[in-house]
């Protein structure tokens, strides 16, 4: 490891385990995904965790209405999150969760040291209670009439007409929404945390210097005046780790969300014996505490939880990375608008690696709210990705032929060019480290579009018959700015970068293995890494759910017309391949689609094909035909079309189906 590396523990928020994971939640998690990945390339130890909230009211209510225990609710839950972070390429090096073992020995020993230090008062309060569903309701379970606006039916915190901050109590004509009963007043005795003792101790945290300035500016405007006791008490029932010295009362879910943080790490170290938990809490740790977290969650990591560390007297985070809200067409996602989407439906339409691309150019450090367009989102991913990154590797390698396959030159033709590229790591780097990764990603890009110039100012197609070696020579110069470019963008595309590197024979660990270039070896055939994704039309609004996309633009050429001449490494991105037609069937509903279940000798696809008219079903099964294999899926109301079969037509007769000559067998490329 480099004298200079650091040791960092860098958290995302824990998800409540009462529902599916959304494109906010990814927001975050991604983010930190990036900044982890990016501080391993540059030789720090970063342990990355997460867990699931586990505790509340509403994962108890939610238990009982599907009939099951809690535990078996939030068992399952945590398994989806975890298989949906997975899917996304979010790695964290444990997930964990708040109703654990380690979480309830840590938050015992919080307890204690809170008692211990005397930070701990007992109040008598008034609580709603609702005498039917006999339960202590929590603020959002009572609704009512704004005291300050008369709006109608708002929650029992705050009113979302005019924006008025109250409690229960004053709510006009109140009722719970698990009985429509109006709450009764009931007397509870609860602990609070003393927070105004830690005003000093959290005024030094706020102002140590890694805060956000507006993060820091909030915090103070908060401790402008008095902190406000903090109840960490919810009384029976309740899903939570009970009080010990208070039977029938438990602590509040808030209380053991954030000490989860420290529960998963803990669950890590235990597994890995050099790391010694205790030495990363210290008071005077060299270690570095990160939290990533929604803006609207500040209060709690930015004084509830500072307070609790100090008090057990354990080291304070470092520092707190936080983002805005994700909004799509500049509101809030909505499941009416049809703009809520978990992280499952987009994964079901879209490459998680585009969602990744799309939020890191638009993340700064800033706590802005970040908007999703979808078109947008898909446009970026194939103009950027695919139209300038994997191009520069589809153009250039076939002129990197000789007799004996593909070789790379023995050196570059401007080692200069190769060398400004490299010098741009540190700008880049200082972004990534800065979370700014759409600074990162414009200068990446920029660099992309020099490397294509490059290319194209050197023509190596004019000098492949007469001067080979000056082609290999730019491919060889064009090839290696791809793989730089490439080891750049690993933290965002992680996936896409490993393909690239699996086909090279190369493994970035570090941004240093790519100072230099890579020489004279053998190169595998070109492989597509990377296929554009369908565009939606734009103005439609994709439905999570639904099965069916708009069509896609006609592209279809009148007989008499010829497009523009294409380069052939434009050709040689088509994946044309020999299939056979196992079965073919009618499909109800459509008078003109057959679905064809195709093999391509190592695989089977489901094509949707427009020749009902032409051809009896029957006839088709068992016949050599020929199909684009890597056009991207398209989602039909029918299902999914995995490749596109090839016909002839005059737009008057037809289609009739291609075939191959004998001999040809499924899986042959067709070139
Ligand atoms: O707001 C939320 O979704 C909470 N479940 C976040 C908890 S973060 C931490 F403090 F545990
Ligand atoms: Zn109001």
């Amino acid at each position: 490891m480099p004298p200079s590396s650091r040791s960092i523990l860098a958290t995302t928020a824990l998800p409540y385990a009462n529902g599916p994971l959304h494109l906010g939640h990814l927001l975050e998690a991604i983010q930190a995904d990036i900044w982890v990945r990016y501080m391993r390339l540059r030789g720090h130890a970063v342990v990355f965790v997460c867990a699931d909230d586990a505790h509340g009211t509403p994962i108890m209510l939610k238990a009982a209405q599907e009939g099951i225990p809690p535990e078996q609710l939030i068992a399952g839950v945590q398994a989806d999150h975890l298989s949906d972070f997975v899917r996304f390429g979010i790695r964290f090096d444990h997930y964990h969760s708040t109703h654990s073992p380690e979480n309830h020995t840590l938050v015992l020993q919080f307890y204690e040291a809170l008692k211990t230090g005397q930070h701990l008062a007992i109040r008598n309060i008034q609580q709603m209670y609702d005498p039917e569903a006999c339960l202590f309701l929590p603020d959002r379970y009572i609704r009512g009439t704004c005291p300050r606006c008369g709006a109608l039916d708002q929650y029992g915190d705050n009113c979302e007409v005019c924006g008025a901050s109250y409690s229960p109590s004053e709510l006009v004509s109140p009722h719970s929404i698990l009985s429509g009963k109006t709450p009764e007043m009931r007397e509870t005795e609860h602990v609070f945390v003393r927070l105004e003792g830690f005003h000093d101790r959290l005024r030094q945290f706020v102002h140590q210097g890694t805060l956000d300035r507006g993060v820091a500016r909030k915090l103070d405007e908060w401790m402008g005046g008095e902190l406000r006791d903090w109840d960490i008490t919810r009384d029976s029932p309740y899903f939570g780790f009970p009080i010990p010295d208070r039977p029938g009362q438990f602590f509040y879910v808030w209380l053991d969300a954030p000490i989860g943080y420290l529960a998963s790490f803990s669950a890590w170290a235990h597994a890995h014996p050099g790391t010694v938990f205790t030495d990363w809490l210290k008071a005077d740790s060299p270690t570095e505490l990160y939290h990533f977290l929604g803006k609207d969650i500040i209060y709690f990591h930015g004084l509830f939880w500072p307070a609790l560390l100090a008090a057990a007297g354990f080291r304070l985070p470092s520092g707190l990375f936080v983002h805005g809200f994700l909004t799509v067409g500049g509101q809030k996602m909505s499941k009416s608008r049809g703009t809520f989407l978990t992280a499952r439906d987009f994964a079901e339409i879209h490459p998680p690696e585009a969602l990744r691309y799309y939020l890191a150019t638009k993340l700064g450090a800033g706590i802005e709210d970040l908007d999703l367009d979808l078109p947008a989102l898909l446009r970026r991913f194939n103009s950027d990705l695919v139209g300038k990154l994997v191009n520069l590797a589809a153009r250039s390698t076939p002129f990197l032929a000789t007799d004996s396959g593909s070789r790379l030159s023995g050196s570059l033709p401007d080692p200069d060019l190769y060398d400004r590229f490299w010098q741009e790591q540190k700008p880049i780097g200082l972004a990534y480290e800065a979370r700014d990764f759409s600074r990162a990603l414009r200068t990446i890009m920029d660099l992309a579009d020099q490397a294509n110039q490059y290319f194209t100012a050197c023509a190596p197609w004019g000098a492949r018959q007469n001067d080979p070696e000056r082609a290999r020579g730019i491919a060889t110069e064009t090839l290696n700015l791809f793989r730089l470019l490439s080891g750049y963008l690993k933290p965002v595309v992680p996936e896409l970068v490993a393909r690239t590197e699996a086909w090279l024979g190369v493994d970035t660990e570090r941004w240093e293995d790519l100072a230099h270039p890579l020489l004279d070896r053998p190169l595998p055939p070109y492989t597509q890494l990377l296929t554009r994704s369908a565009e939606p039309v734009p103005g439609v609004t994709i439905h999570p759910g639904s099965t069916d996309l708009p069509p896609p633009p006609p592209e279809t050429l009148a007989m008499n017309e010829s497009p523009a001449p294409i380069d052939i490494t434009f050709f040689n991105q088509m994946e044309l391949r020999v299939a056979r037609i196992l079965t073919a069937e009618k499909v109800e509903g459509s008078e003109k689609l057959l679905r064809l279940r195709i093999s391509l000798g190592h695989e089977e696809r489901t094509v949707f094909a427009g020749i009902q008219a032409a051809y009896a079903p029957e006839s088709l099964v068992g016949r050599l035909t020929v199909v684009v294999a890597n056009l991207a899926p398209r989602k039909m109301r029918f299902g999914v079309s995995e490749a596109m079969v090839l016909a002839a037509s005059d737009g008057a007769s037809g289609p009739f189906l291609l075939s191959p000559d004998s001999g040809a067998t499924p899986g042959m490329i067709v070139r």
